[in-house]
């Protein structure tokens, strides 16, 4: 069928042509933006799940809702060994300019950006390598507020600063974080008690996070109260009716229809995963000559997703990994296989390579700081991207 008006979109944070199986947490999250905007209490939400589920379009989509509803809205994606405080800025500046276009009083406007550019400007030498950025305006840094140094009272009270300009239009602040399992614990701690604190006060800012499985945990390490502060929702694969509604709507837009058998293999082979399910819905799109598409086309266009998928979704992070972490990766997916989820412990782990735990701590941390691996649980580690395993096995035969 003709390649142009192939609707499907593999790529990590690739708007798809129908967001499937999400309607509940979009709704969550209406309900959750019409609640703080009226300045009652409410949890923020904290999207996890494994890699290539869909948390970056989600977390897209619901800032969307935000942006329909005329809040301030900014996003960040953190990185290890950055601090947010850049990042952060970044966002809430966003999030000023957003609502300074509709705004009537300037001097508050200003006064509101005064405090993020010195909440920028307090970043400590260390952290600034290449990150000196400060917001594009002429208002001057504001003097005793955001710039203590203290990241939790700075938090503070630069979200209750831009939440307030939000607040003289009735809306509220959205800041979206990606990859938030990538803050460091001390960080973590001070956001989560930001927005401990602005909750209290009733100002209406929500943080709203997505990252990887230990998400959760990580947070409830950092505060005890976090568990309380957000609404945790598993991202995760599609069942089997929304992996076909985001095959079937798209193509119908272009009036094309598959055959049951052909839906069926699909899933069989995606597993319900969004990367898979575009990337699958891509290649079967370009193999079949018209409509219906069969089961024949998905056949045939198997080997090509598998070998898109090999170089793209896991082979460019295999590539990033020292020759020591990929023998720690095989291990895994060796003993991996029998287990349900993949996860296996790191002593095993250990055993099979035939050194002792503690020698394999840096591959163990490097690929958990690569992204490649994470640990739920002490001792227990698994895959970050689905169908990891699987494929690091096939590659061995
Ligand atoms: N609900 C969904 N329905 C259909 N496709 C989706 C859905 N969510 C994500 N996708 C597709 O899956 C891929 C991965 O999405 P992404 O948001 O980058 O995942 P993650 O951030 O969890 O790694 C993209 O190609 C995207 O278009
Ligand atoms: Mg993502």
């Amino acid at each position: 069928m003709d390649p142009i008006r192939n609707p499907y979109a593999p790529g990590a944070g690739q708007r798809p042509p129908e967001l499937a199986g999400r309607d509940r947490e979009l709704e969550q999250f209406a309900i959750t933006l019409e609640r703080v905007a009226g300045r009652r209490p409410e949890r923020s939400l904290v999207l996890s799940g494994l890699r290539g589920v869909g948390k970056t379009v989600l977390l897209n989509a619901l800032r969307s809702l935000a942006v329909q509803r005329a809040w301030g809205t900014g996003k960040l994606e953190a990185r290890p060994d950055q601090s947010v405080r850049i990042p952060v800025a970044q966002a809430l500046y966003a999030a000023v300019r957003d609502l300074g276009r509709r705004h009537r009083d300037e001097d508050r406007v200003d006064a509101a950006a005064a405090v993020v550019k010195a909440f920028a400007l307090r970043t400590p030498m260390a952290d600034r390598k290449g990150h000196r950025w400060q917001p594009p305006t002429d208002v001057l840094a504001a003097r005793g507020r955001g710039d203590s140094g203290d990241l939790e009272l700075d938090l503070s009270e630069v979200f209750c600063d831009v939440a307030e300009l939000a607040a003289d239009l009735g809306v509220g602040v959205a800041v979206f974080v990606d990859e938030m399992q990538d803050i460091n614990a001390d960080e973590l701690s001070a956001l989560c008690a930001a927005c401990h604190e602005v909750s209290q006060q009733g100002a209406p800012l929500v943080v709203v996070g997505a990252g990887l499985p230990h998400l959760p945990t990580a947070l409830a390490a950092s505060k005890s109260y976090a568990e309380r502060l957000f609404h945790y929702r598993v991202v995760d694969r599609l069942p089997r009716l929304e992996a076909d509604r985001a095959l079937l709507i798209p193509a119908s837009t272009e009036r094309v229809g598959y055959d049951e058998c052909a839906l069926e293999e699909l899933y069989r082979m995606t597993d319900g995963y969004p990367y898979f399910v575009q990337a699958y819905g891509k290649v079967t799109w370009d193999a079949a000559a018209d409509s219906p598409i069969t089961l024949a086309d998905v056949v045939e266009a198997a080997p090509v997703a598998e070998a898109d998928l090999g170089v793209g979704f896991f082979g460019s992070r295999f590539e990033r990994a020292t020759p020591a972490e990929r023998d720690y990766m095989r291990a895994i997916a060796d003993l991996g296989a029998d287990t349900d989820d993949g996860s296996v412990l790191t002593a095993d782990v250990a055993r099979a390579l035939g050194r002792k735990p503690s020698s394999l701590s840096p591959a163990r941390d490097g690929l958990i700081k690569k992204g490649l691996v994470f640990a739920e649980e002490r001792g227990v580690v698994r895959f970050t991207v689905p169908h990891f395993g699987r494929f690091l096995r096939t590659q061995r035969d």
